[in-house]
């Protein structure tokens, strides 16, 4: 079946505005070479945004969900980066074994991280967001309890 877009007005296909808006300043391999989540993607825009591309917000929030279908990153995909990000981030002041012998909830994990960001560990909010759901995924409270 086929669906039409009820909002997309002539000019403002999401492809167009990659076109017009991000095509001037470098290729769209640049862009194709991205993988990153929803909020990922928001905040290159937002830096694309301020280094000159042409977006007024509505076009920002279109071309961010566009990049975020098109080249997003799968579930699986997430967990594997927050896997690495953990391995790569959370040992650089102690061992790993700080994190694995913990069995927290998410909201207690994410409470944790942000303690660590306060003692200088460098995550964005994407990356955030990655290593809590891996972190609560693989080191979440036993079931049952
Ligand atoms: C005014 C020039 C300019 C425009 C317009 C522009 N970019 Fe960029 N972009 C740059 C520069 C300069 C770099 C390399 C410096 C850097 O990495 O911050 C870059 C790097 C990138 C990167 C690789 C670095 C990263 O953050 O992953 C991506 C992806 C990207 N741009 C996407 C876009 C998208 C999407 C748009 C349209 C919304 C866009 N750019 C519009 C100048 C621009
Ligand atoms: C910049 C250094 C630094 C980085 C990077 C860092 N930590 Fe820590 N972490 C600490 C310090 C310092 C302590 C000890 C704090 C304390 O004992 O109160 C600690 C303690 C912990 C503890 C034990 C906390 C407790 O309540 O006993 C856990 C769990 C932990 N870190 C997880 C992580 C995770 C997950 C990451 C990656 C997101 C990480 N850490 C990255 C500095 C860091």
């Amino acid at each position: 079946m086929m669906l039409l877009c009820a909002g997309a007005l002539a000019g403002s296909e999401p492809d167009k505005l990659v076109e017009t808006a991000c095509l001037g300043c470098h290729s769209l391999d640049i862009i194709a070479k991205k993988q990153a989540t929803w909020e990922g993607w928001r905040m290159t825009v937002q830096d694309m945004v301020a280094k000159g591309a042409a977006l007024n917000p509505d076009e920002a929030k279109t071309v961010t969900e566009y990049l975020a279908r098109k080249y997003g990153l799968s579930e699986d995909a997430k967990l594997a980066r927050g896997k690495k990000l953990v391995e790569s981030v959370c040992v650089l002041c102690h061992e790993f074994a700080r994190i694995s012998t913990e069995q927290l909830s998410r909201d207690q994990w994410a409470g944790e991280i942000r303690g660590m960001l306060e003692e200088g560990a460098p995550l964005n909010d994407d990356e955030f967001e990655m290593v809590l759901d891996y972190l609560t995924k693989t080191y979440g409270p036993r079931s049952g309890k």
